[in-house]
């Protein structure tokens, strides 16, 4: 009935606690800031204004998201496929609400998204959907063959007029690029630039964050 339709969340996830968000987004915002000063960012500005000479200011090309989580299943209040499925799955009726700890190993910007990656554990990749890479394969081919988990994200930014839905995506994209072996040695990491717009930083310290897996429903 429509009571049952209503009940799945629109998405579940890992949501950051309070205290570990403000340092994620100043770690977010010292990235943007560094990379903008950065003469081989500044070489390759083009991929972000279309133009050669123009600057681009990152801090304020990109909308910064306020409640940073990881998203496991879009379940679209359960008209997404596999939403039910997932809902009713053990681990995730388990885990819910308990808090586990992230490791956010790299942070990534492509003239879309600005974004973490998040490197599961093996318990963490047990709430982890089965189709959570094969979704993107549209837009990513390589997608379905990436290891399960390379998805897993949280979405720092988005430029205007673009979903958050995308952070994901651009993720895999650069995943499944050969990773560059020319890399630029900085204090928070090694930071790669994979064409088109499109850098990623290596931390060196992984951010630890923690977060409680539950659901939004909007
Ligand atoms: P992300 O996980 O990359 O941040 P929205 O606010 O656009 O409705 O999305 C709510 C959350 O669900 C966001 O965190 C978003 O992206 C994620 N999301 C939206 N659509 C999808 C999708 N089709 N597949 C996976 N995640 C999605």
């Amino acid at each position: 009935g429509p009571l049952e339709e209503t009940s799945l969340p629109l998405f579940y996830g890992w949501f950051l606690l309070p205290s570990v968000r403000e340092r994620v987004k100043c770690t977010a915002m010292d990235f943007l800031k560094t990379l903008d000063t950065l003469e081989e960012f500044k070489s390759h500005m083009a991929d972000f204004t279309g133009k050669a000479e123009k600057e681009v200011d990152l801090e304020q090309y990109f909308d910064a998201k306020t409640a940073l989580h990881c998203t496991t299943k879009f379940c679209d209040y359960g008209k997404a496929n596999g939403a039910k499925e997932y809902a009713q799955n053990s681990a995730v009726i388990k885990s819910y609400g308990s808090v586990s700890e992230l490791s956010l190993t790299a942070l990534f910007i492509t003239p879309r998204t600005v974004g973490a990656r998040v490197s599961l554990t093996e318990e963490q990749l047990q709430l982890w959907p089965a189709d959570g890479e094969k979704e993107a394969e549209s837009a990513v081919p390589e997608a379905a063959s990436l290891p399960a988990g390379s998805r897993a994200h949280v979405t720092l930014g988005c430029a205007e007029g673009v979903e958050s839905v995308q952070t994901g995506v651009d993720l895999l994209q650069i995943l499944a690029l050969q990773q560059p072996e020319e890399a630029k040695e900085m204090e928070l990491g090694s930071l790669r630039y994979f064409g088109e717009g499109r850098w990623m930083l290596d931390l060196k310290e992984p951010i630890r964050a923690l977060a409680c897996f539950s659901s939004f429903y909007g």
